[in-house]
């Protein structure tokens, strides 16, 4: 099983919610799964570039015409890219780790999303087929932690409605959350608890996805 993490989050993990989350995950999965390839992509050590508009022109200019020849400089502007597609199209299951910031996902996330959700890297996009993904993961799990507490459809809560619209528009539609939300020590005396809860859930999660059944092995029509 091939699993990709990204995480958008400076702090170390003794100081961050969300990391702690993401170290009880990937313990439970290796312990249950040594044999996953894990490939880590901190966004803190490697920043996303913005979206230009070379890569603008490199990725959507041939959907609409097929005589485009990109410059040097546009395909250039695709190397990051292009380089993260190779790892989201590798990848069964995707780790997204991240805080909460502004009732949304960190910038950087953004950045990254922006980069890796392009046609002819991750989907196909025609007027007669529609999007068709390049990618085969088949779930997504984003471990999230917030100082606030949200209920369920809090329209505050930018940040969920964000992934789940943007990988479900690529086909991801599997998405198991854990949020340890309610992060505040002024505000949330039972801030621990809650913390400890999420770690709890983010480790019966690792065990639920260890259990995944993959096509990959076999292929998606069973050839080897
Ligand atoms: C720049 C910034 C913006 C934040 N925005 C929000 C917010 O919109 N809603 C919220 O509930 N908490 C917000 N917080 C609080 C964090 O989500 C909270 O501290 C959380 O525990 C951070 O995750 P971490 O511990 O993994 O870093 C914000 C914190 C920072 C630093």
């Amino acid at each position: 099983m091939n699993v990709l993490h990204v995480c958008a989050n400076p702090k170390p993990t003794e100081e961050s919610v969300s990391k702690q989350l993401a170290a009880a995950f990937f313990g439970k999965m290796i312990e249950l799964r040594p044999d996953i390839e894990l490939v880590n992509v901190d966004l803190y050590d490697e920043k996303p570039p913005f979206f230009s508009y070379e890569l603008y022109k490199r990725v959507w200019y041939p959907v609409f015409d097929a005589a485009y020849k990109p410059s040097k400089a546009e395909e250039m502007a695709m190397n990051y890219a292009a380089a993260q597609a190779e790892a989201f199209n590798a990848a069964d299951v995707l780790v997204l780790t991240m805080p909460m910031w502004n009732f949304t996902v960190p910038a950087i996330m953004k950045a990254w999303m922006d980069q890796v959700l392009c046609p002819g890297l991750t989907f196909k996009i025609s007027p007669q087929e529609g999007v068709t993904p390049l990618h085969k993961i088949k779930s997504i799990v984003l471990l999230v932690a917030s100082g606030g507490v949200y209920k369920e459809d809090d329209e505050r809560d930018a940040l969920t409605r964000q992934v789940r619209s943007a990988f479900g528009f690529v086909g991801i539609t599997d998405i198991e959350i854990v949020w340890a939300d309610g992060q505040n020590p002024l505000f949330n005396m039972d801030h621990e608890q809650r913390k400890e809860m999420a770690i709890e859930a983010a480790s019966e999660i690792a065990e639920d996805i260890a259990e995944l059944e993959l096509e990959t092995t076999f292929g998606a029509f069973g050839e080897e």
